[in-house]
């Protein structure tokens, strides 16, 4: 008793350096340059809230875009369970604002909070709830040559404790950003041996956060040495080719596209789904499959690689000028190939609502 009173007057005493508390600026679409959008830079002002009591989910709050307060056990901050979606909402020319792909990154939230022992959301809900978020915020959505709104769904654990075992409550939370265009040029790319992204039986195939604090540091060795990014590798399986960076990786051999098979360490990108049935729609092949770094180091030296591209939401079609594998730089001018560009050019279409097919992608509102 009296050890607790002491305590409380010490703290109680003590000053503490008032902690800078940054509020996520700027709050009005009037000062934001929409031709020069850095990429999660700027906040649409509004956030939507729910919260899981172990239970069940609280209703959908609408509210101003605010820092959230947490104690500083809260789960998420020590054990990382934390889960997010990327997607976007385009607007056309004439004004119509689709939601790309909607219910596909709804279900992918869903099978992520799954695999990390996180509460299900009522996609139904969660669809309608962003939907009407968007639609509130329309004005913050970039015209078409400006860009998207990034639209940012995440689920974090709450649990002030740090024992450590799953949360047994949560937060979701939607945040915003419009965006410009994530890389501005092809880009230069290492083929990482030594670090693995995400390994087999691991989480690689969840949109959870650890993989990407897991990716900084390779990354960063990376561009150290002046790469844009790192194409990552099964380690353990004969440096069978992965993902690209944030993205997944095509490229064209003898006129076909090659991908990577999605194993359990790579993420099942709803770009590359896309893009692979955009290909097919035009009768293009596209073979998805174990390709070892061998394989593409072959490829690369007989000079029958035509053309290397990653796909994401982000980055939407990215092309790779340059490659480096065992200390061996191969160059393909990837952004001067036809066949890639008329596919980008059908995935903008799609997009802006402008390819007259594949309806079921599109959520207008
Ligand atoms: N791979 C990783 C690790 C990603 O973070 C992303 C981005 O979402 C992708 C691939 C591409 O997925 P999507 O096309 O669904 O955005
Ligand atoms: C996306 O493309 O949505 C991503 O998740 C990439 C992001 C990590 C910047």
């Amino acid at each position: 008793m009296l050890i607790n009173t002491v305590l409380k007057n010490i703290v109680k005493n003590r000053t503490f350096a008032p902690m800078e508390v940054t509020t996520p600026t700027p709050m009005n679409t009037v000062s934001v340059d929409f031709d020069n959008l850095e990429f999660g830079k700027v906040f649409a002002d509004t956030m939507v809230v729910a919260d899981y009591d172990g239970e069940k989910w609280s209703e959908f709050e609408v509210k101003s875009l605010e820092t959230m307060a947490m104690h500083p056990a809260t789960s998420v901050f020590h054990y990382g369970q934390a889960i997010f979606e990327g997607l976007k909402a385009y607007k056309s020319d004439d004004g119509r604002i689709n939601i790309f792909r909607l219910k596909d990154n709804i279900a992918r939230l869903n099978k992520s909070a799954h695999r990390m022992m996180m509460p299900q959301l009522d996609a139904d809900k969660v669809e309608e709830i962003i939907k009407d978020f968007v639609a509130s915020n329309k004005a913050w959505i970039p015209a078409k040559h400006q860009g998207s709104l990034y639209i940012r769904p995440f689920m974090i654990s709450t649990d002030p404790t740090l024992r450590a075992v799953s949360s047994k409550t949560f937060r979701f939370v939607i945040i915003a950003c419009p965006v410009g265009f994530y890389y501005d040029k092809p880009l230069s790319v290492y083929l990482e041996k030594s670090y693995s992204r995400a390994g087999k039986g691991g989480i690689g195939y969840a949109k959870a956060a650890g993989n990407y604090a897991a990716s900084f540091y390779p990354s960063s060795k990376a561009k150290n040495l002046g790469f844009d990014q790192v194409l990552w590798t099964n380690v353990s399986n004969n440096f069978s080719l992965e993902e690209l960076g944030s993205a997944n990786f095509f490229y064209v051999k003898n006129g076909a596209i090659r991908t990577p098979s999605v194993e359990d360490s790579i993420l099942r990108g709803i770009t590359r789904a896309t893009v692979i049935q955009l290909a097919r729609d035009t009768g293009m092949s596209v073979t998805e499959e174990v390709i070892t770094a061998e394989e593409f180091h072959q490829d690369l030296a007989a000079g029958t690689v035509e053309c290397m591209f990653a796909t994401g939401t982000a980055a939407a079609i990215t092309y790779i000028n340059a490659i480096t594998i065992d200390n061996e730089t191969y160059t393909v001018e990837s952004n001067a190939y036809a066949l890639v560009l008329a596919l980008k050019e059908r995935l903008d279409a799609a997009k802006f609502l402008e390819l007259g097919e594949h309806d079921e992608w599109n959520v207008v509102v």
